[in-house]
C-alpha cells in the first residue's frame, strides 16, 4: 500500500517550508520562524518519512541530520580540474600592480588602454568544495584533492545548513558550484567553549574546524559541527549559457539560493585593487570569519580563456594576502588571573609578537585542562593566534622547538603554581567535580572578584559608568572608598572631594565622574540586572529576566520554577540566579543600590524609546502582503532607521515583496541582505542585537 496523497503532499509542503527558512536563516541571515517552529517542521517531515519510506529523496533536509558513518571517501574525479591561484609575493600594493600589470601584458594592452575590469573578493580561509547540482538537486560533493581527483564528502556537506540540497530557480542541466567551507568565528568561539565546558578536546583555529569536519568519515559528527559556504566560482556546467562576466556568474550562483559573499567589487585596474585591499583589511577584524587575504579576478570569462593557464594556476587570478592571524613565540612564564566570578584563568606571558595587527605580550590558556592537553610549559614555543576583537590565545606547543630543561619539568599544575591559595587574596581554591575551573572560594571578599564585579557593572553594556576603569577602580578597592558596587552611590565615601584625591585625576575628571555615577541610576532594569554579574546571565538573558518580571522585586522573588518561565533560562541558569539573590550580601548590595535610587523597574518609556534599526538603511520594494509602503517606511523610521529610495553599497537591508524588481536584482548582486514582511517584523521586535 503506498502513502495517502495527502502525507505526500505534506511531505512537499514540509520541505519546501524548511528549505526556505533554512535559505532565509542560513544565507540571508534573516530568520523566519522561531527555532521552536522550524523544529515542529523538521520533526513532523521526520515522521512522516519513518511512516513512507518510499518517500525519502536526496534533496529532504531530513539528509542534513548525517547519515550511516563510512569507512572510506571514495574517489571522485573533477572533469574540470580544481586548480589553486599563485600568490603575489608582495603584499603591499606593489602586489596588485605587478598583477594588473602581468595581465595587461599578456592581453597585449597598451599604457593609453582602459584599465581592466577585476572582480575582487575575499580569501576565505577554510576547505576547498565542488558541489555538483545535476536537474538542479545536490548530487555529490567533493574536496580538491591533489586538483585532479578528490574525495566524496557528500553526506558530510549535506548538513551545512546553508548549502541548498536544492537549487531555486531554473536549474541547469549541470551546475558544478565552487567554493569554500569555512565556520565563522563566533560558531568557532561557542563550540569551543562549549567542548571546554564538556571537557571535550577545542577546535585549534577555525580553518581546521571546517578541514577537519569535513573529513569526518561520520556525518553525524560533521553535523555538530557549526559551517558556512560561500560559492566563488564554477566546476563543469551543462544547459546553462555562461553570463560574459564573473561577476554575474557569482550573481547568478545567489539567485539559484547558493551563498555568495556580499563583499566583493568590481574594480578597474590596479588602484581599485588596492582601494579593496585596504578597505578590507581595514575591516578585517569586523568580518565574522577569518580571511588570510583577497582574491582579484579578471571579470570577462572571454578575457579569462584569452588569458589562460601556466603551470597550473591560473593567469587571470590572483591571491594578495594579509599578515598572519597566527604567529611564533614563546612562553615567559605562566599567570593566574581571578575574574568577577572567582575564576582562575592560567594566562601566558609571551615574548612580545606583532599578530592579528597588534603587539601580543599575553594569550589566554582557557583552563588548567587546556594546559595540560596542550601541555604547554614555561620556556615552550607556541603558536598565537589573535583573530577579530577575540582575545589572543594559545594555540598549540611546537614540540620540535622544545628545550631540553623544559622536556625535563612536569606538566603544569595550576594549584602547584599558586600553592592552592588565591594569588590575590591566598583564600583556599577549589575545583568542584564536573567543573573545568579552579575557584577562589573567598567570594566578594577577594579583592580581585570585588575589582572586577566592580568593572563589570560599570562596563559599556552594563551600567555605562563613563570613566571608571580598571586603574580606578583598583584604587578604590586598594584604598576601601569601594567595596561594593553598592558604595559607587554612597556620596559619604565617593563624592567629587574625595575621588579628586585620586591618582590621574583632575578635579573636572571627579566631576564628570561623579556625574556619570549619577546617570547611570536612570540605565534602565535589564542593564542593572546584566550589571549584577550573575554567573551565565548575560545581556540577552538579562533582557529576557528584565521584560518578563519587570521589575528587580519581582525577580528576586521568584524560584527555580517562576524563573525557568523565561526563554532560554534552563535549570543551571536559574539555580545561578535564585542562590545569586539567596546570598545575604547580595541582598544588602542591592537594597543600597534601590535606596540610592537606581532605576529597578522596567519603564515602559524605555520601550517606545527603543531604536533597534538605528542607524541601518533600508530600501522598500515590491508589495508586502499587509503593510503598505508608506507605513513600512514608518515603522522603520520610527524604530531610528532610514528608508530610502535607491540600492546602493550603503543599504543595510532589501525589503521586497511581491513583484520586487530590479532594486532587488541590484540587492543580490551588491549581497545586501534581503528580507521579507516577517523579516522586517522580526528586526523591528529585536533589541537591535545581531540575531546571528
Ligand atoms: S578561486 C582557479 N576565489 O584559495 C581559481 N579561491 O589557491 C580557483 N580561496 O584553495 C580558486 N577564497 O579554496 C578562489 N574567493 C576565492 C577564494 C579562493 C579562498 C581558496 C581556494 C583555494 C585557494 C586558492
Amino acid at each position: 500500500m503506498g502513502a495517502p496523497p495527502a502525507d505526500a503532499k505534506r511531505i512537499r509542503a514540509l520541505r519546501e517550508a524548511i528549505a526556505r527558512h533554512d535559505h532565509a536563516y542560513y544565507v540571508l541571515d534573516a530568520p523566519t520562524v522561531p527555532d521552536a517552529e522550524y523544529d515542529r517542521l523538521f520533526r513532523e517531515l521526520q515522521a512522516l518519512e519513518e511512516a513512507w519510506p518510499e518517500l525519502k529523496t536526496p534533496d529532504s533536509p531530513t539528509r542534513r541530520v548525517g547519515g550511516q558513518a563510512l569507512a572510506a571517501f571514495a574517489a571522485v574525479r573533477h572533469v574540470v580540474p580544481m586548480l589553486s591561484i599563485r600568490t603575489e609575493t608582495d603584499s603591499g600594493p606593489g602586489g596588485a600592480r605587478a598583477f594588473d600589470a602581468r595581465v595587461r601584458r599578456q592581453l597585449g594592452l597598451a599604457e593609453a588602454d582602459p584599465p581592466v575590469e577585476y572582480c575582487a573578493e575575499l580569501k576565505f580561509d577554510g576547505l576547498a568544495i565542488n558541489l555538483r547540482y545535476v536537474e538542479g538537486v545536490l548530487a555529490q560533493a567533493a574536496t580538491r584533492g591533489d586538483s585532479e581527483t578528490g574525495e566524496d564528502v557528500t553526506d558530510n556537506v549535506r548538513t551545512i545548513r546553508g548549502i541548498p540540497l536544492r537549487l531555486t530557480g531554473k536549474a541547469p542541466k549541470l551546475l558544478e558550484a565552487r567554493g569554500e567551507v569555512f565556520m565563522r568565528r563566533s560558531d568557532f568561539e561557542r563550540y569551543n567553549a562549549r567542548q571546554r565546558e564538556l571537557g571535550q578536546p577545542p577546535l585549534v583555529n577555525p580553518r581546521n574546524g571546517a578541514a577537519g569536519s569535513i573529513r569526518q568519515l561520520d556525518p553525524k559528527v560533521t553535523a555538530q559541527r557549526p559551517l558556512s559556504f560561500y560559492a566563488y566560482g564554477l566546476g563543469e556546467t551543462d544547459g546553462w549559457r555562461l553570463p560574459a562576466r564573473h561577476s554575474e556568474v557569482l550573481d547568478a550562483l545567489a539567485n539559484f539560493g547558493l551563498p555568495v559573499c556580499g563583499e566583493r567589487a568590481i574594480a578597474r585596474g590596479a588602484e581599485e585593487l588596492i582601494a579593496f585591499h585596504d578597505a578590507i583589511l581595514a575591516r578585517r577584524d569586523a568580518l565574522p570569519f577569518d580571511i588570510d587575504g583577497v582574491v582579484y579576478k579578471v571579470n570577462s570569462l572571454a578575457l579569462q580563456a584569452e588569458l589562460g593557464f601556466v603551470s597550473r594556476e591560473p593567469r587571470w587570478a590572483c591571491a594578495h594576502k594579509y599578515p598572519p592571524q597566527e604567529e611564533l613565540t614563546r612562553v615567559l612564564g605562566i599567570e593566574v588571573q581571578v575574574g568577577r566570578t572567582g575564576k582562575l584563568t592560567p594566562v601566558a606571558r609571551l615574548e612580545p609578537v606583532f599578530v592579528g595587527g597588534v603587539t601580543v605580550t599575553n594569550a589566554t590558556l582557557h583552563n588548567e585542562d587546556e594546559v595540560r592537553r596542550k601541555d604547554v610549559r614555561v620556556g615552550d614555543a607556541v603558536v598565537v593566534r589573535r583573530a577579530g576583537d577575540v582575545i589572543p590565545e594559545v594555540v598549540a606547543v611546537v614540540a620540535e622547538r622544545r628545550p631540553t630543561e623544559v622536556s625535563a619539568a612536569p606538566p603544569w599544575s595550576l594549584f602547584e603554581a599558586v600553592g592552592g591559595r588565591c594569588p590575590v587574596c591566598r583564600s583556599r581554591i577549589a575545583r568542584e567535580p564536573g567543573e573545568a575551573d579552579w575557584r577562589c572560594t573567598a567570594g566578594l571578599y577577594c579583592p580581585a572578584q570585588r575589582k572586577q564585579a566592580i568593572l563589570h557593572f560599570a562596563s559599556r553594556k552594563a551600567m555605562n559608568i563613563d570613566g571608571l576603569g580598571e586603574k580606578l577602580v583598583e584604587q578604590l578597592v586598594d584604598r576601601g572608598m569601594a567595596d561594593s558596587v553598592g558604595d559607587l552611590y554612597d556620596p559619604s565615601r565617593i563624592d567629587a572631594a574625595a575621588l579628586a584625591g585620586l591618582e590621574r585625576m583632575g578635579e573636572k575628571s571627579a566631576q564628570n565622574l561623579v556625574e556619570a555615577i549619577a546617570r547611570s541610576k536612570d540605565a534602565g532594569l535589564e542593564r542593572l540586572v546584566f550589571a549584577l554579574g550573575i554567573r551565565t546571565v548575560g545581556e540577552a538573558t538579562a533582557r529576557d529576566l528584565a521584560r518578563h518580571f519587570g521589575s528587580l522585586d519581582a525577580l528576586m522573588a521568584a524560584d527555580a520554577e517562576a524563573l525557568q518561565q523565561v526563554p532560554d533560562v534552563g535549570p543551571v541558569v536559574a539555580e545561578n540566579i535564585a542562590g545569586f539573590f539567596a546570598e545575604p550580601h547580595n541582598r544588602e548590595v542591592i537594597r543600597r543600590l534601590q535606596q540610592a535610587g537606581v532605576n529597578d523597574r522596567q519603564a515602559a518609556r524605555a520601550r517606545q524609546a527603543r531604536q533597534p534599526l538605528q542607524g541601518l538603511s533600508f530600501v522598500l520594494t515590491g508589495t508586502l502582503p499587509t503593510l503598505t509602503r508608506e507605513a513600512a517606511g514608518a515603522l522603520i523610521e520610527a524604530a531610528g532607521g532610514r528608508a530610502s529610495g535607491s540600492v546602493s553599497n550603503k543599504t543595510d537591508y532589501v525589503v521586497a515583496g511581491a513583484e520586487a524588481g530590479s532594486k532587488l536584482d541590484k540587492a543580490r548582486a551588491l549581497g545586501i541582505r534581503i528580507l521579507d514582511e516577517d523579516g522586517l517584523r522580526r528586526l523591528l521586535n529585536d533589541n537591535g542585537e545581531s540575531s546571528a
